[in-house]
């Protein structure tokens, strides 16, 4: 029998890090832990580590890992700081990562898993949104495998597997439209964080939820999907499939389209990712179409989710663009979470920082750090005005 897969999950005390960790106990022949990562939640770390029994548990946040001396298991190490996430990342034992933290701040570790050559599961999206380019370089120099799993990009990566990627006219990733995509646009001013966390479908982290009430998300999407498919911007398009169950289609030249479905779980993916074949039970619920709504497909408004038509401009331009794209993003997400601004600003700040960012092509990660530095204080020099 092969030796038990063994993981690093950065972010294993998310939403993506606990459903890896509940994949992983439902098939301990197949795989074990070698680390988890979190930031600040050690409460959350001490349950996990319990059940878990990793060899080493990192915290990034000094508080969560001074809270946590004493409170592990006898045998399981602790360490601080994102260059112990990095450490974990690359040791030599671990065979995969699953990169599940949240935004650019999981992009060292996750960089570091692929320089070591691992086989990465990557939930992580703003990875490739803000190094898309020089991380896929790395995989491609280091020999690392990336699997996606957003559960569009798994369905993309699915159906293409084994057929010709030259005659691919189309990715087409299907969007729930969230929860405001029948709300009156004039109300959406007035919206609370609580309810643009509250997603008809999904059960997800507050910023991803946030990023899939205002359509960032998708729009995050479009720009993974063309590092990891190494997609042209005019082969890529979204349109909302309410019931979330088909996650993407790929049409070929022969007008054929190849569709994924599965209840929308994130186990799903996550699973397919740590392995692929033969596939193992996830513990999703079945799909049974007879008595699932019908499944409906719409354009998406661009007028509601004006996030669709800033992508284009930066899925045409360079990368200096996706950086800006997201470090304001986040900026934005997490001031309205904190309730500095209101919903409609969100898209709006992201619109103003791009409008102020040079259109750049980006060599190295020190120039990703600029101009993620650069948008983070733009975003945050308009947010103070807002
Ligand atoms: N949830 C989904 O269904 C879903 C689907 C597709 C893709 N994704 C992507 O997967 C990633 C994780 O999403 P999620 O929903 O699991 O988020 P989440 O529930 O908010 O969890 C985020 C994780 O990242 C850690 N973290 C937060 N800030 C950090 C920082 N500054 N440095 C290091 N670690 C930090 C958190 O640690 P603490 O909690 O300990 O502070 C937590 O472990 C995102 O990129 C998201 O877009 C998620």
């Amino acid at each position: 029998m092969n030796k038990p897969m063994k993981l690093t999950i950065l972010g294993a005390t998310g939403s993506i890090g606990m459903s890896t960790i509940d994949v992983m106990l439902r098939h301990p022949d197949k795989f074990t832990a070698y680390a988890l990562v979190g930031h600040k939640n050690a409460t959350r770390m001490a349950e996990l580590a319990a059940k878990v029994h990793p060899e080493l548990v990192v915290m990034t946040d000094e508080d969560a890992y001074a809270a946590l001396k004493g409170k592990l298991p006898q045998d399981v190490k602790l360490a601080f700081g994102m260059d112990a996430a990095e450490a974990a990342s690359a040791h030599d034992d671990v065979d995969m990562v699953m990169a599940a933290m949240v935004g650019s701040a999981g992009l060292p570790a996750t960089l570091a898993a692929v320089r070591a050559g691992k086989r990465v599961g990557l939930a992580n999206k703003e990875c490739l949104v803000t190094a898309g380019r020089i991380f896929m370089q790395a995989a491609k120099t280091y020999g690392a495998e990336i699997v996606p799993v957003d559960s569009e990009h798994a369905a993309v990566h699915q159906a293409l597997a084994g057929h010709d990627r030259d005659s691919v006219t189309r990715i087409i990733l299907t969007a729930s439209g969230g929860p405001f995509r029948q709300r009156d646009p004039k109300t959406l001013r007035d919206v609370t964080p609580a309810e643009a966390i509250a997603h008809p479908n999904w059960s997800m982290g507050a910023k991803i939820s946030i990023d899939s009430a205002t359509m960032m998300n998708k729009a995050l999407e479009l720009i993974e999907a063309r590092w990891l498919f190494d997609a042209k911007a005019e082969q890529l398009s979204a349109i909302i499939h309410p019931q979330s169950i088909v996650h993407a289609m790929v049409e070929y030249r022969d007008g054929s389209v190849l569709a994924q479905l599965a209840m929308p779980d994130m186990r799903s993916p996550i699973v397919y990712a740590m392995q692929a074949e033969p596939r193992l039970e996830s513990g999703i619920p079945w799909l049974e179409l007879a008595q699932t709504q019908p499944l409906e497909f719409q354009a998406i408004d661009d007028e509601r989710f004006p996030a669709m038509v800033l992508v284009k401009a930066v899925l045409a331009g360079e990368d200096s663009l996706a950086i800006a794209f997201n470090a304001a993003n986040e900026v934005a997400n997490q001031a309205f979470q904190d309730g500095k601004i209101g919903f409609m600003d969100i898209v709006a700040t992201v619109e103003s920082v791009m409008a102020k960012t040079n259109n750049l092509y980006v060599k190295s990660l020190e120039e990703v750090w600029s101009f993620d530095a650069e948008a983070r204080q733009l975003a945050k020099d308009l947010i103070r005005i807002c």
